[in-house]
């Protein structure tokens, strides 16, 4: 039986949500148990499908897990095997990043390239370019990246040409466990960056520049044990703020450093939002209708492309033209055309959107492409007249935990629906 969400908009969101550990920082701190054979505690692991699939991955390899609550403890007394499978791979794309902890660790590596998807081509040719700078050498056969490092890697100057998150994160986890000093120029400075990094410090690496684009790791030969504290999500702090927004409400997203949401706040404030600000919080209040903004997605600080399908939702309903440029993912659009079923004025030309603020939207039956445009979709249902019903909502369980239940407790009519057979017929399944 398919499931989809059923919204019935119109309620202005207030309360307190408590955000969950952010998906995106844990994926590699998990990965990074890969190094040691020791033993990694982690808390506030948000309880996602991503999540439980890295989890998977990782019990391929070797790995105990324990998942109680929001803890897991792993351990890789042993590598068992070194290869990612494509199924894996196209499920989660970020597990193409245990190439570099595998190779530091076992000296090979057999993961499937990972294939274009729904925000565009993806490729990681920066990755190869420096793990294969790192001593690496590797080969491509039949959609399989096959690497090997017999005499262990060795450290390299490697310059990023752009502030990859992903291809940080891969070297970052192989130099931890490559005796002698790498330098990451170029490296990306967004939080779950600076997480992974400090999560390697606390297991006997040594890692400096934290924070900046010039990171120097002076690798180790053994890593060890460690506890770690999974950092608050950004992004869904970031949704369920631009949820209050546009339903005209009040909402402090709690365990979130303000800091975390670099150009998003003074957007915010831009759109004529109330903005209040603690050390772990982020409060945001409606002042009537939301204004229009011109806004440019890029690295951190720079506005996060995760949270620029969320906007877009938002603005829909702002007071004259608005203009979303994507710098990152050059296809990361597919939600305009859902937001428009829905009563939305939005145009594509390549990489910028204008939208037209309406004033209203109208519940429809939509279906959201990938993660934030599922997110997207939501905040939308919640500021429409009438009932929006949001299909493949697994693209939710990927990265937002208990929504349906933090909506509720902020007044949202927001429930998970099984479609019966009608439906199907209805919508053609
Ligand atoms: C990560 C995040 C994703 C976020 C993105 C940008 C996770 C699990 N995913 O994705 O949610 O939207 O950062 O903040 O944390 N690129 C290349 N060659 C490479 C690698 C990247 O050209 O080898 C390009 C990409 O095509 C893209 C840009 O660099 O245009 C940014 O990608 P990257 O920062 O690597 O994103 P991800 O790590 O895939």
């Amino acid at each position: 039986m398919s499931e989809f969400i059923e919204i019935i908009g119109g309620t202005p969101l207030r309360g307190i949500v408590n955000v969950g550990g952010a998906k995106n920082g844990a994926l590699p701190m998990l990965m990074a148990s890969i190094l040691t054979s020791e033993p990694i505690t982690f808390s506030n692991v948000p309880n996602l499908e991503d999540i439980h699939l890295t989890l998977h991955l990782l019990t391929q390899f070797g790995a105990d897990v324990e998942f109680t609550g929001s803890t897991v403890r792993i351990v890789v007394p042993r590598l068992l095997a070194t290869e990612a499978s494509y199924s894996l791979v196209k499920a989660l794309r970020a597990s193409f990043w245990v190439l570099g902890p595998l190779l530091a660790r076992g000296g090979a590596a057999r993961v499937a390239l990972p294939g274009g998807d729904m925000i565009g081509a993806r490729p990681v040719d920066m990755h190869i370019a420096a793990l294969t700078q790192m001593g690496a050498d590797v080969s491509l056969k039949h959609g399989v990246v096959f690497a090997t490092a017999k005499n262990g890697l060795k450290p390299a100057k490697i310059d990023f040409r752009f502030p990859s998150v992903g291809a940080t994160h891969q070297v970052l986890m192989a130099a931890a466990l490559t005796p002698g000093t790498t330098l990451i120029n170029g490296a990306a400075c967004e939080p779950e960056i600076d997480a992974l990094a400090q999560l390697l410090n606390r297991m006997g690496g040594d890692v400096e520049g934290i924070g900046t684009g010039q990171l120097v790791v002076r690798g180790k030969e053994d890593l060890g044990s460690a506890e770690v504290t999974v950092l608050g999500d950004r992004i869904e702090a970031g949704t369920y703020l631009l949820a209050a927004a546009v339903t005209g409400g009040e909402v402090r997203a709690q365990g979130i450093k303000p800091a975390f949401l670099g150009g998003f706040l003074p957007v915010l404030n831009e759109m004529g939002l109330s903005v209040e600000t603690g050390d772990d919080f982020v409060t945001v209040k409606s002042r009537g209708e939301l204004k229009s903004v011109s806004v440019a997605t890029g690295p951190f600080p720079d506005f996060a492309t995760d949270l620029q399908a969320p906007l877009m939702a938002a603005l829909t309903l702002a007071s004259g033209e608005s203009t979303i440029t994507e710098n990152i993912f050059e296809g990361r659009f597919r939600h305009a055309s859902e937001l428009c079923r829905m009563g939305a004025s939005i145009q594509i030309d390549e990489r910028v959107a204008r939208i037209a603020g309406v004033k209203k939207l109208t519940g429809a039956p939509v279906e959201g492409f990938d993660i934030r445009a599922a997110a997207a979709l939501v905040i939308a249902g919640l500021a429409a007249e009438g009932t929006t019903e949001l299909y493949e909502p697994h693209h939710i369980r990927r990265g937002y935990e208990y929504l349906e239940t933090k909506l509720q407790k902020l007044g949202a009519s927001i429930r998970c629906r099984v479609a019966d057979a009608e439906d199907f017929a209805f919508t053609g399944c």
